[in-house]
């Protein structure tokens, strides 16, 4: 019988490549812990996000291939995760590793729902995230994650997050007086949302999902100028599309410099209660067409339910309240897209400024393992 070598190894998981990052995993540094004795050999493989969407192929083609060598008889893959710091999320939160901001071009068009769904779906994969509702327009988050009137304690000085769903929360709406009216003016947006950022405990997170307020506006562009984000999403609903408010929405992040982690049409069609068949409502233009007009990526689309706006409205998000259905579903592909998207903007840093992958991590917070 052969010998089996760690190089053998490697050189075989070499034809392992991450559909997203499009490299081989060997290069990307995610095979760690090689173990050989006699013809057994177990390796662990780190990628650099739970919520991969493709975890169970990319596991399966690396037993495949190692286990075609000659003089294996076993493989045993284990599968877990590290989710790399992107760099412009770095300074006034430095424990955060990436922020993903969910934007619209108008407000109604299901941009909370979708932040809350993504939050959730992607703290489910095991990721630490954390939730910020920096609307100014209509800070629902709260309701819709089921908070009612609670209000932060703070500590030293400094806000602590409520917990809900297991995610951290802050929201514009716990500094509001109930029924508060504000005239939010530039400066006064950037002074809170400062405040959102570096005067709350957020602790060490993977994500940090902000709901930024709808529009081109004022808000949303001193925010997005403000918050170190990572790259935003973009909420549309087909009548967004077909009206060229989502273009423009599109557009005014890339003249930013905001990368975009993609699109996400909402009430795309209409999901029968009966037979549960999906129908297009409107005619023309679909977000996916509008991503491949833009050259960005299409992340997916969620059905008009009723069923998502009765559980917002009780503060269960669907992929809690209906685990099953369809819609939860098509959050957790979103968010398992989005979290690919993000790898793919950490990586892009990395080569960008020629710092090591993970290089500011600490160890011991892999999110899978405890
Ligand atoms: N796919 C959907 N199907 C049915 N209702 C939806 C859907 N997405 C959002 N809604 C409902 O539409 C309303 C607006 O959604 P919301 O997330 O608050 O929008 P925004 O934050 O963009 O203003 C809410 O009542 C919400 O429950
Ligand atoms: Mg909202």
């Amino acid at each position: 019988m052969p010998k089996v070598t760690e190089q053998h190894v490697l050189d075989a998981l070499r034809k392992v490549i991450d559909p997203d990052l499009h490299r081989d995993i060997v290069s990307l540094k995610f095979v760690k812990d090689v173990k050989i004795s006699d013809g057994a050999v177990a390796f662990i493989v780190e990628l650099t996000t739970p919520a991969c969407p493709v975890k169970e192929q990319l596991q399966q083609q690396c037993r495949d291939v190692v286990m075609a060598l000659d003089g294996v008889q076993e493989v045993n893959v284990e599968m877990t995760a590290r989710v790399r710091k992107s760099m412009s999320a770095a300074d006034i939160i430095p424990d955060v590793r990436n922020v993903i901001a969910v934007a619209s071009g108008k407000g109604g068009v299901g941009k909370s729902t979708v932040a809350v769904n993504l939050a959730v779906a992607l703290s489910q994969t095991g990721a630490r995230v954390g939730l910020m509702d920096a609307d100014v327009y209509g800070p629902t988050v709260p309701l819709l994650m089921g908070c009612g009137d609670e209000k932060p304690l703070t500590e030293s000085g400094k806000l602590i997050p409520l917990e809900r769903h297991g995610i951290k929360l802050m929201s514009l709406g716990f500094l509001l007086e109930k029924g508060q009216a504000v005239l939010w003016r530039g400066p006064l947006v950037a002074g809170t949302v400062k405040q959102l950022l570096a005067d709350v405990l957020w602790g060490e997170l993977d994500y940090l999902v902000v709901d930024l307020p709808p529009g081109t506006g004022d808000a949303p562009m001193t925010l997005a100028q403000l918050v170190p984000l990572t790259g935003v999403v973009i909420v549309a609903t087909p009548h967004d599309v077909a009206a060229n408010i989502a273009g423009k929405s599109v557009a005014l992040f890339t003249r930013l410099n905001t990368p975009i982690l993609g699109v996400v049409e909402n009430m795309s069609g209409f999901l029968c209660p009966h037979c549960g068949e999906e129908t297009r409502i409107f005619a023309g233009l679909s977000g996916e067409e509008l991503a491949r007009q833009y050259e960005v990526p299409f992340l997916g689309s969620i059905p008009l339910d009723p069923a998502i706006s009765a559980s917002g409205d009780r503060g269960i998000p669907s992929v809690l309240a209906l685990p099953d259905s369809l819609q939860a579903e098509r959050f957790r592909r979103i968010a398992g897209a989005v979290a690919a998207e993000v790898s793919k903007a950490a990586l892009m840093d990395k080569e960008l400024t020629g710092t090591a992958a993970g290089g500011e991590e600490r160890p011991g917070t892999d999110p899978e393992s405890g």
